[in-house]
């Protein structure tokens, strides 16, 4: 009985330092995803689109402001899937496979989808 409990425990024990880091590294960071989009060396993503705070903005894409109104939770694994290659969605795009081509690391891309996905919560 006494021995059920303690094996009961370790196994919890386990479980929670084997699972828990893994979930907690899952899913993005926005603030980091903003100095993605930002920095002229990683995303540059003001070259093509209108992004918040950034001057000049190139127009080429659409307006990212505007085009996240149409985006929610449910399109997140869509999102990454542009951002990772948006040539799957149109074959002709300019827009570089950030993905593909390893412009941006994995980590990177989920940190400006969790940023992007942000922009419809502000008021
Ligand atoms: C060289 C120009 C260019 C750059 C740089 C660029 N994009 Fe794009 N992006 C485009 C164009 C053009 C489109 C329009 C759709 C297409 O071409 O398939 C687009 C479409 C998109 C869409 C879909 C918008 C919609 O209307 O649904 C998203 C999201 C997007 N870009 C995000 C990004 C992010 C995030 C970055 C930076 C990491 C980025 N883009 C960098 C040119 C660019």
């Amino acid at each position: 009985m006494r021995k059920g409990k303690i094996t009961a425990l370790g196994l919890a024990l386990a479980f929670l330092f084997l699972f828990l880091p893994a979930a907690a590294l899952a899913g993005g960071n926005a603030a980091d995803g903003k100095k993605v989009v930002d920095t002229k060396k990683l995303g540059n993503c003001a070259a093509c689109h209108v992004v918040p705070g950034m001057e000049f903005p190139g127009d080429v894409g659409p307006n990212l402001v505007e085009a996240m109104k149409n985006y929610s939770e449910k399109d997140r694994t869509m999102l990454r899937e542009r951002i990772f290659d948006e040539r799957k969605f149109n074959p002709d795009t300019i827009m570089p496979p950030f993905g593909t081509n390893k412009i941006l690391t994995s980590q990177q891309i989920d940190d400006v989808v969790e940023y992007l996905l942000s922009f419809n919560n502000k008021k």
